[in-house]
């Protein structure tokens, strides 16, 4: 399903920017950015990040719901096709949709799915249900290519993502597929490319990455020579970045909102990447401030896919004396309203 335009724009509704050049999509969503800090007391500019990402055909991942065991859409109107989802994907929806059509008993009593595709070029298909499957039958029925993972059941199977390449060395994570994966590998290597190039600018040597995932910043940061910890709820991920047993690194199952709890000592960079409720209270602010470096290079990357949120937990963190060097956008997700932010803070003095 290679396409230039979505045939089902006006109907699903899901991409409004569609419907404008891709320019105006940019300005606006710059816009939305300088306008939230400005709501927050916030005046910097905002810096637009040109990450060469398709403007279709980039999602890895979509949730399906099961009606009657039938896989199908949350929005019927992406029954005629969704221009935003990769055609790998595309396809193994497509056969998902019509193996539960022919046999309504493969996903009995199961809610919903989420289906994913890894970007290292291998044909595996990620299926995470909500209820319990017989994963026999239904890999049977879709092919050794899928790999299903229960919702409470052991290790589950992981798709590899590309996430930075290193002096000519790829750098791969491989994730749970019951885990937060970022859906556009294309700007996800952006992202990842400038939180390690603030890395090296400031000479950091030690990292806390909060919010962590599966390590799509920790595996690349130690990739590079920094030690650290990650941080995360997802036992999942946080499991599988352990077993990766990179040298210098240090994976804690914990709340990162409550970071100044845990023990930590202080580091050269701290990545907060919170889900879309952002950060959220002083105490978590001063948490962050007290755990960065004494250097004036010390740096606080913080990563945000809502901009209301991003924009409180900037103004949160300038409180408590940290100072907003730069902000960017990334266009991780082309055509909706949604924009990725990054901003870099420092010491005020
Ligand atoms: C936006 S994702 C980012 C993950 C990772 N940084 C990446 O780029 O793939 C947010 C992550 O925060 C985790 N999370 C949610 N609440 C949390 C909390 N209170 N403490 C630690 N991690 C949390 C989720 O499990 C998820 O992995």
């Amino acid at each position: 399903m290679t396409v230039e335009s979505c045939p089902v724009q006006q109907s699903c509704g899901g991409c409004p920017q569609l419907a404008v050049s891709r320019v105006a999509e940019q300005e606006t969503k710059v816009e939305m950015v300088r306008t939230a800090l400005r709501s927050r007391g916030i005046g910097s500019d905002v810096a637009w990040t040109d990450t060469q990402s398709p403007r279709f055909g980039y999602r890895n991942r979509m949730r399906l719901q099961v009606v009657g065991g039938r896989a199908d859409f949350f929005n019927h109107a992406k029954r005629d096709g969704c221009a935003v989802v990769r055609d790998d994907l595309w396809a193994a929806i497509t056969d998902l949709r019509a193996a539960t059509a022919a046999d309504s008993t493969l996903l009995a009593g199961v809610r919903h799915v989420e289906v994913r595709v890894g970007d290292t070029g291998t044909s595996a298909v990620g299926l995470a249900v909500s209820d319990p499957v017989e994963s026999a039958r239904l890999s049977n029925a879709l092919g050794a290519s899928w790999l299903v993972a229960q919702p409470s059941g052991g290790v589950p199977p992981t798709l590899a993502y590309r996430v930075a390449t290193i002096d000519g060395v790829d750098v791969v994570v491989d994730v749970p597929i019951t885990s937060f994966v970022q859906v556009n590998s294309v700007v996800n290597r952006s992202l990842v490319a400038r939180v390690l190039a603030e890395a090296a600018a400031s000479g950091a040597t030690t990292f806390i990455d909060a919010f962590s995932g599966a390590g799509n910043f920790s595996v690349p940061l130690v990739a590079q020579g920094l030690s650290g910890t990650a941080i995360d709820t997802a036992g999942d991920a946080i499991a599988q970045l352990g077993r990766a047993e990179l040298a210098g690194i240090e994976c804690i199952e914990g709340d990162a909102r409550r970071i100044g709890d845990l023990g930590l000592a202080a580091a050269d960079l701290v990545v907060l990447d919170p889900p879309r409720s952002g950060l959220g209270d002083k105490a978590s602010y001063q948490a962050v401030a007290d755990l960065l470096g004494p250097t004036t290079s010390a740096r606080v990357l913080l990563v945000a896919c809502n901009v209301d949120s991003f924009a409180a937990d900037v103004a949160g963190l300038a409180e408590v004396g940290l100072r907003v060097e730069q902000i960017a956008a990334f266009d991780m997700f082309p055509g909706t309203d949604h924009v990725e932010t990054l901003a870099v803070l420092g010491r005020s003095t």
